[in-house]
């Protein structure tokens, strides 16, 4: 009797910061045989970015390109497109990527782009969420995890967590909360799109076998 192995997913990460996202996705994959995922690139639009840091330190391949190395915007999303076509990814994680990738970028990965936000989307789309959130008085928030498309933080949602905002929150004090929760949510997300277990209909995204991560 033959045993089939199923196969693993080749993931780009794109990374703007820290990193601390990618470390959480590089130790769940380390951790779990059946993942189906590994990490093949890590790439960024901040060359000194701590995220490419710590991909160099565990000797993955990494991509820096600087917008301002660029023409113009359409050129640096060239230039990003063909360096992380080029390592040939299943699946490509924007794991605190801070550029919004237009349709030319997604749809070499149609369905297979995803991102980690952290506030409960659709509320506080954009680059300061955990600022807009504290600012808007809430009580709860919390991180999203959504396959990307064209709109800035739109996409179908995979999965959320609520995260409470406490009385004596910073934007600081609140974002660490939020990002645990992220380090937990977004490889669990992956996890279930390296193993083809997301069908998309509409804007909803259905988990097979169902298992909320
Ligand atoms: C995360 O909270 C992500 O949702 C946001 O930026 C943060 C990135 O953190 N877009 P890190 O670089 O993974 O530490």
């Amino acid at each position: 009797m033959s045993t089939s192995v199923p196969p693993t997913r080749r993931v780009a990460v794109l990374v703007s910061g820290s990193g601390t996202n990618l470390v959480a996705l590089l130790e769940a994959i380390d951790a779990d045989p059946a993942f189906g995922g590994e990490v093949v690139v890590v790439a960024s639009d901040q060359p000194t970015a701590g995220g490419l840091e710590h991909a160099r330190r565990r000797g993955l391949p990494v991509v820096a390109l600087a917008l301002s190395d660029h023409p113009d915007r359409a050129a640096w999303e060239a230039a990003l497109t063909t360096a992380v076509a080029a390592h040939e990814p299943d699946v490509v994680v924007l794991a605190g990527f801070m550029r919004v990738l237009s349709a030319r970028f997604l749809r070499g990965w149609p369905d297979r782009v995803l991102n980690t936000h952290p506030s409960l989307l659709p509320a506080f789309r954009g680059a300061h969420a955990v600022r807009d959130a504290l600012a808007h008085g809430v009580r709860v928030t919390g991180a999203t995890v959504h396959l990307v498309d064209e709109q800035v933080d739109h996409g179908p949602i995979i999965a959320q967590r609520c995260v409470p905002v406490e009385p004596d929150d910073t934007e600081a004090s609140l974002h660490t909360r939020i990002k645990a929760v992220e380090h937990d949510l977004l490889p669990a997300c992956v996890k279930l799109l390296c193993q083809d277990r997301l069908h998309i209909v509409g804007r909803t995204v259905h988990i097979e076998p169902e298992e909320l991560p």
